[in-house]
């Protein structure tokens, strides 16, 4: 996927990183690290972001057909569905990555329209995503640092030509605000260490952290604890509690069902492109259609879930 708007910021996937710093101690949140409140027109309840008949066709195949469901500010909703349900794609219309066929998004009361990716952080909206993107030769706090220049427009180059004072506080305030979300998503005993050489569940919250680093009100995450064991991904959950509690409004990927019910408000379930439940976690656990869906039997059949 090429990004158009900053091609000079194109983060690589990191992959298989060679050097991984084996002593890091494991990832603890620290809570009592304030971020700065999410601002947005709607109150806390309201649709914040709003997926309007959303329809997208590449060639043949329908990724997203007539989807419709809001998310309302300060909730957790999980978005849940099996392969190719069309989950990702949801997160690449909403961020701008994809123009939909038919249909609208709105975003804190305004239609987004064909606002570039860079205009949507602006507005609002960050994302994770599903395999890992980061800068893999800057360190965590600069990776961090990125995303906050996303949001204010000072560019990189511009951080290193102009010398000013005023900028070189502003510089040493964001690096500041940097490390403040590092030591929030747990990690900021690695602040100085290279991306690519951080262990997976450092490299997974260095993304949230840079995404939180935009100030999003909404922020969208697809399969952050994909990879994790059971114990890495409940501290995750309480990560993403942790960042609901501050005010900000969370979209979840996730396939880890039980996960899903015990992090979330609310659930939106896609198969095949199209929206087949909403509700409650326990109103969504027990939908046939759900079910049926995920374990790939008829409606009706037996099925021993728990
Ligand atoms: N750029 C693209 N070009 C063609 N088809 C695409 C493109 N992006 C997504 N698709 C198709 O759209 C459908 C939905 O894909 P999507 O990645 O949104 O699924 P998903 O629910 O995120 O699945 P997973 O759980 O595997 O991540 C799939 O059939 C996929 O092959
Ligand atoms: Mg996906």
């Amino acid at each position: 996927m090429s990004t158009p708007d900053h091609p000079e910021l194109k983060p690589d996937a990191v992959e298989a990183p060679d050097s991984i710093l084996p002593d890091a101690p494991p990832p603890s949140i620290d809570e009592s690290v304030d971020l700065p409140e999410p601002e947005a027109h709607v109150s806390v309840g309201e649709k914040l972001l709003e997926m309007r008949n959303i329809t997208l066709r590449f060639g043949g195949v329908t990724a997203l057909d007539g989807v419709d469901f809001a998310i309302n500010r300060g909730e957790i909703l999980g978005l849940i569905g099996p392969n190719g349900a069309g989950k990702t794609t949801c997160f690449n219309v909403m961020t701008g990555v994809y123009q939909p066929t038919d249909g609208t998004v709105w975003f804190d009361g305004k239609k987004l329209g064909r606002r570039k990716k860079y205009q949507i952080t602006r507005l609002g909206i960050a994302r994770t995503f599903q395999n890992i993107r980061l800068f893999p030769e800057m360190s965590a706090l600069e990776n961090v640092m990125v995303g906050a220049d996303a949001r204010h427009k000072t560019s990189v180059p511009g951080a290193v030509f102009r010398l000013s004072p005023r900028h070189f506080r502003e510089e040493r305030e964001g690096r500041e605000r940097a490390m403040e979300l590092l030591r929030f998503v747990g990690i900021a005993d690695l602040a100085h260490a290279a991306a690519r050489n951080l262990p997976y569940g450092y490299q997974r919250r260095l993304e949230i952290a840079r995404a939180l680093a935009t100030e999003p009100t909404l922020l969208c995450l697809d399969e952050p604890a994909a990879g994790f064991n059971p114990a890495e991904k409940a501290e995750l959950m309480d990560l993403i509690r942790a960042i609901r509690d501050q005010g900000y409004t969370v979209l979840l990927i996730e396939h880890d069902m039980r996960l899903v019910m015990g992090v979330t408000d609310r659930i939106v379930v896609l198969e095949f492109g199209k929206k087949i439940a909403e509700g409650t976690p326990a109103e969504v656990r027990d939908n046939p259609a759900v079910i049926a869906a995920y374990l790939g039997v008829p409606e009706g059949e037996p099925t021993d879930v728990a």
